[in-house]
């Protein structure tokens, strides 16, 4: 089956055997969400706090996330998230940040590596001049990973929160868009302003966006094999969502884009299910270094996915883009 045809079946997923109702109580367990401040992220932590889970809301605007934190607590009966301030599109704040959580916290139970965007700017590179999605979706996550891993490992091993620490990558189908593997150049390539045609502008950015997604499952395989290798009581689960209408759009003005968004997309609390069932659910263990589609059901991702080669070297470039903040 054709990659483009990959992606396009995924829009028509059978119902859901499998809800957020259906997770077991999360008391004890901390939890952190990546761009928790609205869309999949939200809805994960209205579903977490309902489940008397600890969630720390991780979001790049003090404002938004105090807004977010206000509704959820409506929305959830009372309980309250923490909030923890990102920019992971500055590698200096993620080191800030996960200090600061670090401070706050003695360890982490489940990390959402869910935060992303889509559609930035043209022009805009990162405070470290990546390309702007590769930056935050793929660069501030495998630093704010790298800095949080040792409190994923120093989880108590008995009492409230038995089983492994899980890591889970909100990635997307959009990984089956992309032509061969990771083309490394273009993460460090800037765009000019003025003169393109929007189209080729957005096709150019929704490709950024599809090598974003790809990556972020040959590290989650990478992270998994590793941890496994290390003995390490770690899993790591990528997941697609779903075509879900949420603000990932909010970039782009392409009729495609928008049409897609309004005769394909679900509703937002579909997009929290495939996560919150790699994050919780005892099946989902038998997923550890694979991928998920929606909903909650096992999928092959792109052939380049699960090759050791590419996530090294994948793995290597990344090491090196962070060093100087690890
Ligand atoms: N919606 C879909 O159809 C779909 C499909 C497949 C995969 N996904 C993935 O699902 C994840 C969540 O997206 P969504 O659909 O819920 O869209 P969304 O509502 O736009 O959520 C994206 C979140 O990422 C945050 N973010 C963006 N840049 C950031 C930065 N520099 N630092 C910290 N946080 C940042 C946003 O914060 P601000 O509000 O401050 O911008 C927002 O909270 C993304 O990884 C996306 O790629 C979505």
């Amino acid at each position: 089956m054709s990659q483009p045809f990959q992606w396009l079946i995924q829009a028509f997923p059978p119902s859901p055997k499998w809800s957020p109702d259906d997770m077991p109580d999360l008391s004890g367990k901390v939890v952190l969400v990546t761009g928790g401040n609205s869309g999949i992220g939200f809805e994960m932590i209205k579903s977490l706090l309902r489940k008397n889970a600890k969630v720390y809301l991780a979001a790049r605007s003090e404002q938004k996330g105090a807004a977010a934190i206000r509704a959820l607590e409506q929305e959830s009966g009372g309980k309250t998230a923490e909030f923890l301030q990102l920019d992971l599109s500055d590698l200096a704040a993620v080191r800030a940040s996960a200090q600061e959580f670090a401070k706050r916290e003695s360890h982490l139970d489940i990390l959402f590596l869910n935060a992303g965007v889509m559609f930035p700017p043209p022009e805009q590179l990162t405070a470290q001049k990546y390309d702007a999605t590769v930056g935050v979706n793929v660069v501030g996550h495998h630093l704010f990973l790298r800095l949080l891993y040792p409190l994923l490992l120093s989880r108590p091993s008995s009492g409230t929160s038995p089983g492994p620490a899980r890591i889970v990558w909100v990635s997307s189908c959009a990984n089956y868009l992309v032509p061969g593997c990771l083309d490394f150049a273009t993460f460090t390539r800037t765009r000019t302003s003025g003169a393109h045609e929007k189209l080729k502008v957005d096709v150019d950015l929704f490709g950024m966006y599809c090598q974003s997604k790809l990556a972020q499952i040959q590290a989650s395989a990478l992270v998994a094999r590793r941890a496994g290798e290390a003995g390490e009581d770690v899993v790591s689960i990528a997941v697609d969502p779903g075509h879900i209408r949420s603000d990932i759009f909010r970039g782009t003005t392409s009729f495609f884009f928008k049409l897609w968004d309004m005769l394909i997309a679900y509703p937002v609390s579909y997009g929290a299910l495939t996560p919150l069932y790699a994050a919780t659910s005892t099946e989902a263990l038998a997923y550890n270094g694979k991928y998920l589609r929606a909903w909650a059901r096992p999928g092959q991702p792109h052939p380049a996915s699960y090759d050791r080669e590419q996530q090294e070297q994948l793995w290597s470039w990344l090491e090196e883009q962070v060093k100087d903040y690890i």
